[in-house]
Protein backbone atom coordinates (compact mmCIF):
# COMPACT_ATOMS: atom_id res chain seq x y z
CA UNK A 1 0.00 0.00 0.00
CA UNK A 2 1.24 3.77 -0.77
CA UNK A 3 0.04 5.32 1.99
CA UNK A 4 2.31 6.06 5.35
CA UNK A 5 1.01 3.60 8.44
CA UNK A 6 1.87 3.50 12.16
CA UNK A 7 4.55 1.49 11.42
CA UNK A 8 5.88 4.51 9.77
CA UNK A 9 5.81 7.14 12.58
CA UNK A 10 7.39 7.49 16.33
CA UNK A 11 4.30 8.00 18.23
CA UNK A 12 6.12 8.03 22.00
CA UNK A 13 5.10 10.83 24.12
CA UNK A 14 2.99 12.14 21.31
CA UNK A 15 -1.13 13.29 21.44
CA UNK A 16 -2.49 10.57 18.68
CA UNK A 17 -5.96 11.25 17.29
CA UNK A 18 -7.09 7.90 16.40
CA UNK A 19 -10.56 7.76 14.00
CA UNK A 20 -12.29 4.05 14.74
CA UNK A 21 -15.35 2.87 13.66
CA UNK A 22 -16.91 1.81 17.17
CA UNK A 23 -20.46 2.27 15.25
CA UNK A 24 -21.42 -1.31 16.93
CA UNK A 25 -24.86 -3.16 16.90
CA UNK A 26 -26.39 -2.60 20.02
CA UNK A 27 -29.67 -4.58 21.66
CA UNK A 28 -32.43 -3.65 21.46
CA UNK A 29 -33.87 -4.79 24.73
CA UNK A 30 -30.54 -3.80 27.06
CA UNK A 31 -28.91 -1.15 24.93
CA UNK A 32 -25.69 -3.54 25.52
CA UNK A 33 -23.32 -4.30 22.69
CA UNK A 34 -24.60 -7.52 20.54
CA UNK A 35 -21.38 -8.13 18.71
CA UNK A 36 -18.08 -6.04 18.99
CA UNK A 37 -15.98 -7.38 16.42
CA UNK A 38 -15.65 -3.53 15.37
CA UNK A 39 -14.08 -3.05 18.53
CA UNK A 40 -12.06 -6.01 19.09
CA UNK A 41 -10.51 -5.09 15.14
CA UNK A 42 -9.28 -2.11 16.91
CA UNK A 43 -7.10 -3.58 19.59
CA UNK A 44 -4.24 -3.93 17.47
CA UNK A 45 -3.83 -0.31 16.33
CA UNK A 46 -4.73 0.92 19.71
CA UNK A 47 -2.42 -1.40 21.70
CA UNK A 48 0.42 -0.61 19.22
CA UNK A 49 0.05 3.11 20.13
CA UNK A 50 -0.55 2.67 23.68
CA UNK A 51 2.60 0.08 24.27
CA UNK A 52 4.50 2.96 22.19
CA UNK A 53 3.99 5.37 24.52
CA UNK A 54 1.35 7.42 22.96
CA UNK A 55 -1.48 9.16 24.41
CA UNK A 56 -4.26 8.05 22.36
CA UNK A 57 -7.32 9.81 21.85
CA UNK A 58 -10.18 7.40 20.65
CA UNK A 59 -12.70 9.03 18.16
CA UNK A 60 -15.99 7.60 16.77
CA UNK A 61 -19.36 7.72 15.24
CA UNK A 62 -22.25 5.80 16.32
CA UNK A 63 -25.49 5.51 14.59
CA UNK A 64 -26.68 8.70 12.92
CA UNK A 65 -27.73 11.24 15.50
CA UNK A 66 -28.15 14.10 12.77
CA UNK A 67 -25.97 16.40 14.04
CA UNK A 68 -27.15 16.86 18.37
CA UNK A 69 -26.83 15.52 21.07
CA UNK A 70 -29.19 12.37 21.95
CA UNK A 71 -28.41 9.63 24.96
CA UNK A 72 -29.33 6.82 22.61
CA UNK A 73 -26.22 7.23 20.35
CA UNK A 74 -23.73 7.71 23.32
CA UNK A 75 -20.52 6.32 22.93
CA UNK A 76 -21.11 5.09 26.49
CA UNK A 77 -21.40 1.06 26.08
CA UNK A 78 -17.86 1.60 24.20
CA UNK A 79 -15.87 3.61 26.49
CA UNK A 80 -17.14 0.36 29.23
CA UNK A 81 -15.90 -2.44 26.97
CA UNK A 82 -13.31 -0.84 25.80
CA UNK A 83 -12.01 -0.31 29.47
CA UNK A 84 -12.81 -4.40 29.86
CA UNK A 85 -10.98 -5.22 26.75
CA UNK A 86 -7.62 -3.28 27.80
CA UNK A 87 -7.50 -3.77 31.27
CA UNK A 88 -7.84 -0.06 32.78
CA UNK A 89 -10.34 2.71 32.26
CA UNK A 90 -10.85 4.70 29.54
CA UNK A 91 -12.60 7.39 30.27
CA UNK A 92 -15.60 8.97 28.11
CA UNK A 93 -14.90 12.57 27.42
CA UNK A 94 -17.99 14.64 27.93
CA UNK A 95 -18.20 16.15 24.57
CA UNK A 96 -16.04 15.62 21.48
CA UNK A 97 -14.33 19.25 21.41
CA UNK A 98 -14.05 22.31 24.07
CA UNK A 99 -12.34 22.91 27.41
CA UNK A 100 -13.35 20.00 29.53
CA UNK A 101 -12.22 17.34 26.81
CA UNK A 102 -8.86 19.35 26.24
CA UNK A 103 -8.53 19.42 29.74
CA UNK A 104 -8.85 15.63 30.07
CA UNK A 105 -6.91 14.76 27.05
CA UNK A 106 -3.96 17.13 29.16
CA UNK A 107 -3.95 15.15 31.60
CA UNK A 108 -3.68 11.89 29.68
CA UNK A 109 -0.57 9.66 30.56
CA UNK A 110 1.55 8.27 27.89
CA UNK A 111 0.29 4.55 27.47
CA UNK A 112 -3.14 5.88 28.47
CA UNK A 113 -6.59 6.67 26.12
CA UNK A 114 -9.51 8.53 26.51
CA UNK A 115 -12.57 7.80 24.39
CA UNK A 116 -14.21 11.15 22.73
CA UNK A 117 -18.09 11.74 22.31
CA UNK A 118 -20.04 10.75 19.30
CA UNK A 119 -18.36 13.01 16.56
CA UNK A 120 -21.80 12.86 14.36
CA UNK A 121 -23.44 14.97 17.30
CA UNK A 122 -21.83 17.83 15.65
CA UNK A 123 -23.35 18.66 12.20
CA UNK A 124 -19.92 19.86 11.13
CA UNK A 125 -18.71 16.39 11.28
CA UNK A 126 -20.72 15.24 8.45
CA UNK A 127 -19.92 18.33 6.31
CA UNK A 128 -16.80 18.11 6.62
CA UNK A 129 -16.73 21.18 7.99
CA UNK A 130 -13.02 22.62 7.91
CA UNK A 131 -13.14 24.44 10.95
CA UNK A 132 -14.24 21.42 13.05
CA UNK A 133 -11.91 19.16 11.50
CA UNK A 134 -9.16 21.87 12.82
CA UNK A 135 -10.61 21.92 16.14
CA UNK A 136 -10.11 17.97 16.20
CA UNK A 137 -6.47 18.18 14.72
CA UNK A 138 -5.43 20.85 17.79
CA UNK A 139 -5.98 18.12 20.20
CA UNK A 140 -3.74 16.03 18.66
CA UNK A 141 0.05 15.64 17.03
CA UNK A 142 -0.87 12.77 14.25
CA UNK A 143 -4.04 11.21 13.13
CA UNK A 144 -3.69 7.61 12.21
CA UNK A 145 -7.16 6.67 10.43
CA UNK A 146 -8.14 2.98 11.45
CA UNK A 147 -11.93 3.46 10.27
CA UNK A 148 -12.01 1.24 7.48
CA UNK A 149 -15.85 0.91 8.07
CA UNK A 150 -16.23 4.49 7.47
CA UNK A 151 -13.45 4.98 4.70
CA UNK A 152 -15.85 6.05 2.21
CA UNK A 153 -17.45 8.86 4.03
CA UNK A 154 -15.63 12.28 3.39
CA UNK A 155 -16.49 13.53 7.03
CA UNK A 156 -14.08 16.01 9.40
CA UNK A 157 -13.12 13.03 11.36
CA UNK A 158 -12.45 10.99 8.58
CA UNK A 159 -10.65 12.87 5.93
CA UNK A 160 -11.15 16.83 7.13
CA UNK A 161 -8.76 16.23 10.00
CA UNK A 162 -5.75 14.80 7.98
CA UNK A 163 -5.29 18.47 5.99
CA UNK A 164 -4.12 19.75 9.25
CA UNK A 165 -1.68 17.14 10.93
CA UNK A 166 0.29 14.21 9.70
CA UNK A 167 -1.95 11.75 8.80
CA UNK A 168 -1.37 7.74 8.44
CA UNK A 169 -3.29 4.35 8.49
CA UNK A 170 -3.86 1.96 11.70
CA UNK A 171 -3.26 -2.11 11.51
CA UNK A 172 -7.11 -2.50 10.53
CA UNK A 173 -7.17 -0.45 7.64
CA UNK A 174 -3.96 -1.97 5.99
CA UNK A 175 -4.98 -5.34 6.62
CA UNK A 176 -8.53 -5.01 4.99
CA UNK A 177 -7.12 -2.77 2.37
CA UNK A 178 -4.33 -6.00 1.81
CA UNK A 179 -6.78 -9.07 1.83
CA UNK A 180 -9.24 -7.48 0.02
CA UNK A 181 -7.15 -5.22 -2.24
CA UNK A 182 -4.69 -8.35 -3.31
CA UNK A 183 -7.48 -10.77 -3.51
CA UNK A 184 -9.05 -8.32 -6.35
CA UNK A 185 -5.86 -6.92 -7.65
CA UNK A 186 -4.10 -10.66 -8.60
CA UNK A 187 -6.69 -12.62 -7.49
CA UNK A 188 -6.20 -16.80 -7.35
CA UNK A 189 -8.63 -18.50 -10.15
CA UNK A 190 -11.00 -19.17 -10.81
CA UNK A 191 -11.86 -15.89 -8.85
CA UNK A 192 -15.48 -16.46 -7.75
CA UNK A 193 -17.91 -13.07 -6.56
CA UNK A 194 -21.13 -14.09 -5.17
CA UNK A 195 -23.67 -11.09 -4.70
CA UNK A 196 -27.20 -11.33 -3.12
CA UNK A 197 -29.27 -8.95 -0.79
CA UNK A 198 -32.21 -6.91 -1.58
CA UNK A 199 -31.33 -4.15 -3.86
CA UNK A 200 -29.73 -3.91 -7.24
CA UNK A 201 -29.42 -0.52 -6.60
CA UNK A 202 -26.51 -1.33 -4.10
CA UNK A 203 -24.31 -3.91 -5.82
CA UNK A 204 -24.82 -3.17 -9.65
CA UNK A 205 -21.53 -1.07 -9.42
CA UNK A 206 -19.63 -3.90 -7.78
CA UNK A 207 -20.91 -6.52 -10.55
CA UNK A 208 -20.20 -4.02 -13.28
CA UNK A 209 -16.24 -3.45 -11.57
CA UNK A 210 -16.11 -7.85 -10.74
CA UNK A 211 -16.92 -8.45 -13.90
CA UNK A 212 -13.95 -6.71 -15.02
CA UNK A 213 -11.94 -9.35 -12.92
CA UNK A 214 -13.71 -12.19 -11.59
CA UNK A 215 -14.17 -15.78 -13.87
CA UNK A 216 -17.53 -15.97 -12.49
CA UNK A 217 -20.74 -14.31 -10.61
CA UNK A 218 -22.92 -15.41 -8.62
CA UNK A 219 -26.15 -13.67 -8.07
CA UNK A 220 -29.09 -14.27 -5.36
CA UNK A 221 -31.01 -12.28 -2.92
CA UNK A 222 -34.11 -10.17 -3.35
CA UNK A 223 -32.18 -8.50 -6.49
CA UNK A 224 -31.75 -11.67 -8.33
CA UNK A 225 -35.68 -11.23 -9.84
CA UNK A 226 -34.60 -8.24 -11.58
CA UNK A 227 -32.51 -10.27 -13.59
CA UNK A 228 -34.43 -13.40 -13.68
CA UNK A 229 -37.27 -10.84 -15.36
CA UNK A 230 -34.01 -9.33 -17.45
CA UNK A 231 -34.06 -12.18 -19.08
CA UNK A 232 -37.57 -12.58 -20.06
CA UNK A 233 -38.58 -14.65 -16.98
CA UNK A 234 -42.06 -14.13 -14.99
CA UNK A 235 -41.47 -13.77 -11.39
CA UNK A 236 -44.39 -13.36 -9.61
CA UNK A 237 -45.24 -10.94 -7.15
CA UNK A 238 -41.32 -11.19 -6.51
CA UNK A 239 -38.91 -8.33 -5.89
CA UNK A 240 -38.36 -6.37 -9.35
CA UNK A 241 -36.18 -2.74 -9.53
CA UNK A 242 -38.33 -2.08 -13.05
CA UNK A 243 -36.27 0.85 -13.42
CA UNK A 244 -32.62 -1.48 -13.28
CA UNK A 245 -33.89 -4.29 -15.57
CA UNK A 246 -31.73 -2.90 -18.45
CA UNK A 247 -29.04 -2.23 -15.92
CA UNK A 248 -29.31 -6.19 -15.31
CA UNK A 249 -29.58 -7.05 -18.90
CA UNK A 250 -26.09 -4.93 -19.76
CA UNK A 251 -24.79 -6.86 -17.04
CA UNK A 252 -25.50 -10.56 -18.10
CA UNK A 253 -24.62 -9.10 -21.64
CA UNK A 254 -20.97 -7.65 -20.31
CA UNK A 255 -20.70 -11.21 -18.38
CA UNK A 256 -20.74 -13.00 -22.00
CA UNK A 257 -18.53 -10.30 -23.93
CA UNK A 258 -15.75 -11.14 -21.35
CA UNK A 259 -16.58 -14.71 -21.18
CA UNK A 260 -17.59 -14.77 -17.25
CA UNK A 261 -19.36 -17.06 -16.30
CA UNK A 262 -23.02 -15.43 -14.98
CA UNK A 263 -24.85 -17.42 -12.26
CA UNK A 264 -28.97 -16.47 -11.33
CA UNK A 265 -31.24 -18.63 -9.47
CA UNK A 266 -32.65 -21.96 -11.55
CA UNK A 267 -35.10 -22.60 -8.88
CA UNK A 268 -36.27 -20.78 -6.27
CA UNK A 269 -38.30 -21.50 -2.79
CA UNK A 270 -41.46 -19.15 -2.96
CA UNK A 271 -44.27 -17.95 -0.69
CA UNK A 272 -47.47 -15.60 -0.81
CA UNK A 273 -45.53 -13.42 1.98
CA UNK A 274 -42.73 -13.14 3.42
CA UNK A 275 -43.91 -14.56 7.00
CA UNK A 276 -42.57 -17.72 8.76
CA UNK A 277 -46.22 -18.74 8.78
CA UNK A 278 -46.37 -18.85 5.22
CA UNK A 279 -46.16 -21.96 3.14
CA UNK A 280 -42.89 -22.52 1.40
CA UNK A 281 -42.70 -24.53 -2.03
CA UNK A 282 -39.81 -24.39 -4.38
CA UNK A 283 -40.25 -23.91 -8.44
CA UNK A 284 -37.87 -23.73 -11.09
CA UNK A 285 -36.94 -20.32 -12.20
CA UNK A 286 -39.14 -20.14 -15.24
CA UNK A 287 -42.58 -21.49 -13.27
CA UNK A 288 -42.48 -19.17 -10.50
CA UNK A 289 -46.09 -18.58 -9.58
CA UNK A 290 -48.21 -15.63 -10.56
CA UNK A 291 -48.82 -15.15 -7.22
CA UNK A 292 -46.09 -16.15 -5.25
CA UNK A 293 -42.84 -14.42 -4.58
CA UNK A 294 -39.59 -15.82 -4.63
CA UNK A 295 -37.59 -15.44 -1.30
CA UNK A 296 -34.81 -18.21 -1.30
CA UNK A 297 -32.90 -20.03 -4.06
CA UNK A 298 -33.76 -23.67 -4.18
CA UNK A 299 -32.38 -27.30 -3.71
CA UNK A 300 -30.82 -26.85 -7.23
CA UNK A 301 -29.17 -23.84 -7.14
CA UNK A 302 -27.93 -24.44 -4.02
CA UNK A 303 -26.20 -27.27 -5.21
CA UNK A 304 -25.37 -25.58 -8.29
CA UNK A 305 -23.77 -22.26 -6.47
CA UNK A 306 -21.80 -25.23 -4.10
CA UNK A 307 -20.16 -26.76 -6.56
CA UNK A 308 -19.27 -23.36 -8.44
CA UNK A 309 -17.51 -21.84 -4.85
CA UNK A 310 -15.86 -25.76 -4.21
CA UNK A 311 -13.60 -25.32 -7.63
CA UNK A 312 -13.18 -22.16 -6.53
CA UNK A 313 -9.49 -19.99 -5.12
CA UNK A 314 -10.89 -17.28 -4.41
CA UNK A 315 -14.37 -16.38 -3.44
CA UNK A 316 -15.89 -13.12 -2.01
CA UNK A 317 -19.37 -12.55 -1.14
CA UNK A 318 -21.54 -10.12 -0.31
CA UNK A 319 -25.09 -10.33 0.75
CA UNK A 320 -27.61 -13.00 1.57
CA UNK A 321 -29.08 -15.56 -0.70
CA UNK A 322 -32.81 -15.17 0.61
CA UNK A 323 -34.82 -13.63 3.60
CA UNK A 324 -32.33 -15.25 5.78
CA UNK A 325 -33.64 -14.04 9.04
CA UNK A 326 -36.62 -16.47 8.60
CA UNK A 327 -35.76 -19.66 9.20
CA UNK A 328 -37.12 -21.84 6.32
CA UNK A 329 -35.70 -19.16 3.48
CA UNK A 330 -32.71 -19.20 5.13
CA UNK A 331 -31.25 -22.62 2.97
CA UNK A 332 -29.82 -21.06 0.72
CA UNK A 333 -27.62 -18.51 2.66
CA UNK A 334 -26.75 -21.33 4.49
CA UNK A 335 -25.63 -23.50 1.64
CA UNK A 336 -23.49 -20.80 0.38
CA UNK A 337 -21.74 -19.87 4.14
CA UNK A 338 -20.96 -23.48 4.18
CA UNK A 339 -19.97 -23.79 1.17
CA UNK A 340 -17.15 -21.13 1.97
CA UNK A 341 -16.26 -22.51 5.10
CA UNK A 342 -15.15 -25.46 3.73
CA UNK A 343 -13.55 -24.37 0.79
CA UNK A 344 -9.69 -24.48 0.85
CA UNK A 345 -9.07 -21.44 -1.24
CA UNK A 346 -9.12 -17.71 -0.06
CA UNK A 347 -12.84 -16.83 1.22
CA UNK A 348 -13.57 -13.52 2.04
CA UNK A 349 -17.05 -11.92 3.39
CA UNK A 350 -17.47 -7.84 2.17
CA UNK A 351 -19.12 -7.16 5.91
CA UNK A 352 -22.79 -6.76 6.19
CA UNK A 353 -25.82 -8.80 6.49
CA UNK A 354 -23.64 -12.11 5.69
CA UNK A 355 -21.03 -11.45 7.98
CA UNK A 356 -23.60 -11.68 10.46
CA UNK A 357 -24.81 -14.48 8.69
CA UNK A 358 -21.99 -17.00 8.92
CA UNK A 359 -21.15 -14.88 12.65
CA UNK A 360 -24.82 -16.51 13.43
CA UNK A 361 -23.99 -20.35 12.21
CA UNK A 362 -20.84 -20.10 14.45
CA UNK A 363 -18.34 -20.20 10.48
CA UNK A 364 -16.80 -16.56 11.31
CA UNK A 365 -13.51 -18.00 12.19
CA UNK A 366 -13.60 -20.70 9.05
CA UNK A 367 -13.41 -17.57 6.52
CA UNK A 368 -9.82 -16.02 5.27
CA UNK A 369 -11.27 -12.89 6.01
CA UNK A 370 -14.61 -10.98 7.34
CA UNK A 371 -14.28 -7.43 6.45
CA UNK A 372 -15.77 -4.89 9.22
CA UNK A 373 -16.86 -2.47 6.03
CA UNK A 374 -20.34 -2.70 4.97
CA UNK A 375 -20.83 0.45 2.35
CA UNK A 376 -16.91 0.75 2.35
CA UNK A 377 -16.18 -2.99 1.51
CA UNK A 378 -18.82 -2.56 -1.73
CA UNK A 379 -16.70 0.90 -2.55
CA UNK A 380 -14.09 -0.51 -2.62
CA UNK A 381 -15.23 -3.98 -4.85
CA UNK A 382 -16.58 -1.15 -6.99
CA UNK A 383 -13.58 0.57 -7.60
CA UNK A 384 -13.93 3.59 -5.90
CA UNK A 385 -11.45 5.57 -4.18
CA UNK A 386 -11.89 5.59 -0.52
CA UNK A 387 -12.15 9.14 0.64
CA UNK A 388 -10.78 8.13 4.23
CA UNK A 389 -7.86 6.56 2.67
CA UNK A 390 -7.13 8.83 0.09
CA UNK A 391 -6.36 11.60 2.40
CA UNK A 392 -3.66 10.15 4.31
CA UNK A 393 0.23 10.86 3.73
CA UNK A 394 2.06 8.59 0.56
CA UNK A 395 4.84 7.02 1.53
C1 LIG B 1 -21.31 1.46 8.72
O1 LIG B 1 -21.79 0.83 9.67
O2 LIG B 1 -21.51 1.12 7.53
C2 LIG B 1 -20.37 2.59 9.01
O3 LIG B 1 -20.16 2.75 10.37
C3 LIG B 1 -20.81 3.87 8.35
O4 LIG B 1 -22.02 4.31 8.87
P1 LIG B 1 -22.96 5.28 8.01
O5 LIG B 1 -23.53 4.48 6.88
O6 LIG B 1 -23.99 5.81 8.97
O7 LIG B 1 -22.08 6.38 7.47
Amino acid sequence: MSKKSIRDVEVSGKKVLVRCDFNVPLSKTDGSISDDKRIRESLPTIKHLLSGGARVILCSHMGRPKGEFNEKYTLKPVAERLSELLGFEVPLAPDVIGDKVTALIDALEPGRAVLLENVRFYKEEEKNDPAFAKKLADMAELYVNDAFGTAHRAHASTAGVASYLPAVCGFLIEKELSVIGGAISEPKRPFVAILGGAKVSDKIGVIDNLLNIADAVIIGGGMAYTFLKAQGLEIGTSLCDEERIDVAKKAIEKAKEKGVKFYMPIDVVCASEISADAEAKTFDADKIPADLMGLDIGEKTRKLYEDVIKDAKTVIWNGPMGVFEIDKFSGGTRAVANAMAASEGITIIGGGDSASAAGKLGLADKMTHISTGGGATLEYLEGIELPGIAALNDK
